[in-house]
C-alpha cells in the first residue's frame, strides 16, 4: 500500500484542508505514513501570510530532498498546495524546483470527507476565500473570491459528526460572519490591481463587498440550526471581523450558551490612522462598541485578537495608541505579528515607508508582553 504524509503550515483553515486532502488519499487506497522520512508522497500545505511562512515551506522541501538523497532512496513525490499558490504555477515551480505537482486547494472541495485526528472536536469549513480589501493581506489573492458552502451541506456534515460522537465544532472561514451574504465586487480586485496609477482612494470599503442582510443575518440562522443538535455542546467560529458583527449576532453570542465564551475578534491596530491605511473600515471606537456589547451582555465573554505591528509608516505615536488600546481592552490572548510586505497586495504598492526590522521587533516584544503577560493579572478567566 502506498503511503502519504501531509505537512501543514499556517492557520486552522489549512489544517482543515489537510484533513480533507487526507480523506482524498485514503479514498484512493493510500495509508498515512508515520513520518515524512518514509513515505511515497509528501503534501506540503503552505501558508503565505508572512514571508517567514513561505521560507519555512521551502526549507522543509529542501530538508525532505536532502534526507532521501543522503539515504540514497528514491525521492517521494512532492505536492505543493495552500496559500503559496498565489505566486502562480510557473513561478512556484521556479521558486521550489523539487516540486512534482501543484494541488489548487479549491480542487479538494468542501465535501470531500475528512480524516480527523480529534474524536471530540471537529473543524467545519463554511466558506472559502475573502472579498475584503485589507491592504496588507495576501489571502484574497491566494484563496480567491469568497464562497459560502450551502446550509444543507453544512448541516449534513454536523449530522454525520454527531453520529460519530463529536460534541464540539469550530466553523471556519476568513470572514466567517459574512457566511451566506450576497457578495459583490466581481472582477474588481483584478481590475484594481492591474492599474498603473494606483491610489488609496481607489480601494473599496470592506463592508461594501457584502449586501447588508435583510432581517436575521444568515450566519445567525446557521448558528441556530447547528445549536438544535442536543449532542453539540460547544460551537466556536473563526475568524470574525468587526464590520459584520451585527447586533443580532452579538445577541446570539450573548444568549446562546452553546457558543464558546471566547470570541476571536481581530482589531489589527489600536490606531485609527493605521486602521485607515489598512483599509479595515472601522475605528477603535467601533471595535470597542462591539466588544463592550459582548462583554456587558455576558460578563463571562472574553475576547482575543490579532494585531500587526510595524505597518508601513507606523509612527511611535501610532504604536503608543495601540499600546494604550491593548491595555484597555485586556484581551484574553493576542496574536501579535510583525508586518511582512506581501508583493501583490495594495499596501506593497502604496506604502513604501518600511519600518526597520529592529523597531518592528521591539514593538512586537512590547505589545506581546503587555497582552500576553502583564495583563494576565487583571484578566477575567475563560469559563
Ligand atoms: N504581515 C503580518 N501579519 C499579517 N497578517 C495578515 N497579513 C499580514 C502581513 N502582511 C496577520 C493578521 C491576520 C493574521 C492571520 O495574520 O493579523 O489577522
Ligand atoms: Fe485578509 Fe482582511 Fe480577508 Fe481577513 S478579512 S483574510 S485580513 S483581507
Amino acid at each position: 500500500m502506498k503511503k502519504y504524509f501531509i505537512h501543514t503550515f499556517g492557520c486552522q483553515s489549512n489544517k482543515s484542508d489537510s484533513e480533507r486532502i487526507a480523506g482524498d488519499y485514503e479514498a484512493r487506497g493510500y495509508q498515512p505514513a508515520k513520518s515524512w522520512e518514509d513515505t511515497d508522497e509528501v503534501v506540503v500545505n503552505t501558508c503565505a501570510i508572512r514571508k517567514s511562512a513561505e521560507d519555512r515551506a521551502r526549507a522543509f522541501v529542501l530538508k525532505v530532498v536532502k534526507h532521501y538523497k543522503d539515504k540514497k532512496l528514491p525521492k517521494p513525490k512532492i505536492i505543493f498546495t495552500g496559500c503559496m499558490l498565489h505566486h502562480g504555477k510557473n513561478k512556484i515551480m521556479d521558486m521550489v524546483v523539487d516540486i512534482d505537482e501543484i494541488l489548487p486547494v479549491n480542487e479538494v472541495g468542501f465535501n470531500q470527507s475528512a480524516v480527523r485526528r480529534d474524536k471530540k472536536h471537529a473543524w467545519i469549513p463554511i466558506s472559502a476565500g475573502c472579498n475584503s480589501f485589507c491592504t496588507y493581506c495576501i489571502v484574497p489573492y491566494s484563496r480567491g473570491r469568497e464562497q459560502s458552502r450551502s446550509m444543507e451541506e453544512i448541516i449534513k456534515e454536523v449530522k454525520d459528526l454527531v453520529e460519530k460522537g463529536y460534541s464540539e465544532i469550530t466553523l471556519l472561514g476568513q470572514n466567517v460572519n459574512s457566511w451566506g451574504l450576497e457578495k459583490l465586487g466581481i472582477g474588481l480586485r483584478k481590475m484594481l490591481m492591474s492599474q498603473d496609477e494606483f491610489t488609496r482612494e481607489m480601494i473599496p470599503d470592506n463592508q461594501s463587498q457584502y449586501l447588508k442582510p435583510k432581517g436575521t443575518p444568515p450566519f445567525v440562522k446557521l448558528l441556530r440550526e447547528i445549536s438544535k443538535f442536543p449532542e453539540i455542546k460547544i460551537i466556536r467560529f473563526l475568524s470574525s471581523n468587526p464590520w459584520d458583527f451585527h447586533d443580532e449576532l452579538i445577541n446570539e453570542v450573548v444568549n446562546n450558551k452553546k457558543i464558546d465564551r471566547y470570541v476571536h475578534l481581530p482589531v489589527q491596530s489600536g490606531s485609527n490612522t493605521v486602521l485607515e491605511r489598512m483599509n479595515r473600515g472601522y475605528t477603535t471606537q467601533d471595535y470597542e462598541k462591539v466588544a463592550n456589547k459582548l462583554m456587558k451582555g455576558d460578563p463571562n465573554i472574553v475576547l482575543g485578537t490579532d494585531i500587526i505591528v510595524g505597518f508601513p509608516g507606523e509612527t511611535n505615536e501610532e504604536f503608543e495608541e495601540t499600546v494604550e488600546f491593548a491595555k484597555r481592552m485586556n484581551w484574553q490572548v493576542g496574536f501579535v505579528a510583525m508586518y511582512s510586505p506581501r508583493p501583490g497586495t495594495a499596501a506593497f504598492k502604496l506604502y513604501k515607508e518600511e519600518i526597520p526590522y529592529k523597531i518592528r521587533k521591539n514593538r512586537w516584544e512590547i505589545l506581546d508582553k503587555i497582552i500576553n503577560k502583564d495583563n494576565l493579572k487583571t484578566r477575567p478567566k475563560v469559563v
